[in-house]
């Protein structure tokens, strides 16, 4: 079920990918669930594998510029953010071509659109010779994988190949900007690009993604729905600096999980983790999703998480840990 990613690992992978096969497949991000974009009834198979509603958009991965050119339309305001960004971890949303079936935009006139870095990546895509549709290797909802356990350890048999690529060095899925209107570019993920970035490369204001979105609104980028990356145990958010404080008395075992390792001494009745000996943003976010997961797989009744301190990747990771504990 795991495919090397050397090179008969990966003419193998993209076999199946030209076959209509789905791979789950390694990015610098997160692994994703990819196959042929161009191709309905593959990308069907994606949406299956994951649970996932139709109404709910695919990102594209290209390994060049011209690939995407085939997709969406002349964007100048595509080829600053390129210069500057891809490959990388930065999503773009551009009208699409007639070429790019309505299954992998879910309707929509336009199509996201990413170049990935993760070397293994990039050589599937152009020994496939098509650009791959890849949400995220987990089912839908659940906490995103960085590591090809992860998909086989969530997927199981919906995913029968996995490209090891090894653990992703972000750990947190691309940052979307919208550039469909290129008056009011705006951000719809927060993401290891940071706006403030985004806005320095396009010389022109990046609007905030709405912080609630409504039914409609969400239909459009459902990446944003307010439950998402969540675990099955109740996840609580507390707010920086605040040792994650367990309520006195909280029944059952408990989780608490900093976002460095905590200075002694730590309440006791409960369990510490950390996302990072640090706090580095950096590491926080290469490590969440895998101690979310970790954590998730040993019956405590509830995880108290310590946000990230605001600003930068801090936001990125707060947006995470927000869906995660969003009520279900
Ligand atoms: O880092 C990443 O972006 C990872 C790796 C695999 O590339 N992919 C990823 O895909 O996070 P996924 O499916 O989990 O998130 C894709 C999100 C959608 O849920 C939606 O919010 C947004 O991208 N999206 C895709 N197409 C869109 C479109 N045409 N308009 C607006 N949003 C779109
Ligand atoms: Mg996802």
């Amino acid at each position: 079920m795991f495919l090397a990613p050397d090179e008969s690992g990966l003419r193998d992978a993209a076999k199946l990918l030209r076959d209509g096969e789905i791979v789950a497949v390694p990015t610098e991000t997160v692994y994703g669930l990819a196959a042929n974009a161009l191709d309905a009834a593959a990308v069907r198979k994606i949406f299956e594998a994951k649970g996932r509603p139709f109404i709910d958009p695919l990102i594209v991965h290209v390994c060049d510029m011209a690939m995407a050119e085939r997709l969406a339309e002349p964007s100048p305001q595509l080829e600053r953010l390129a210069l500057r960004f891809w490959p990388g971890p930065l999503t773009v949303v551009l009208r699409k071509r007639a070429v790019v079936p309505d299954l992998v935009t879910a309707g929509e006139p336009t199509v996201a659109l990413r170049m990935p870095a993760h070397p293994v990546m990039r050589r599937l895509i152009a020994l496939a010779g098509v650009p791959l549709a890849a949400p995220s290797a987990n089912p839908f909802g659940y906490v995103s994988p960085t590591t090809a356990a992860h998909v086989r350890d969530s997927l199981g048999a919906r995913a029968p190949h996995i490209l090891d690529g090894g653990p992703c060095a972000h750990g947190l899925e691309s940052t979307i900007v919208n550039l469909a209107d290129p008056a009011g570019v705006r951000l719809l993920r927060p993401g290891p690009v940071s706006p403030a970035e985004l806005e320095a490369a396009l010389g022109v204001p990046v609007l905030p993604a709405p912080s609630h979105m409504d039914q409609k609104a969400a239909q459009a980028a459902p990446g944003m729905l307010d439950r998402h990356y969540s675990p099955n145990t109740p996840l609580i958010l507390r707010t920086a600096g605040t040792m994650a404080q367990v309520p006195p008395g909280y029944p059952g075992r408990v989780a608490v999980v900093h976002q460095a390792r905590p200075a002694d001494p730590r309440p006791k009745g409960v369990e510490h983790f950390w996302f990072s000996e640090s706090g580095a943003p950096e590491e926080v976010a290469r490590s969440l999703f895998a101690l979310l997961r970790h954590l998730d797989s040993q019956n405590f009744a509830a995880i108290f998480a310590e946000a990230a301190p605001e600003g930068g990747l801090g936001d990125a990771i707060n947006d995470r840990l927000k869906r995660a504990a969003a009520k279900r």
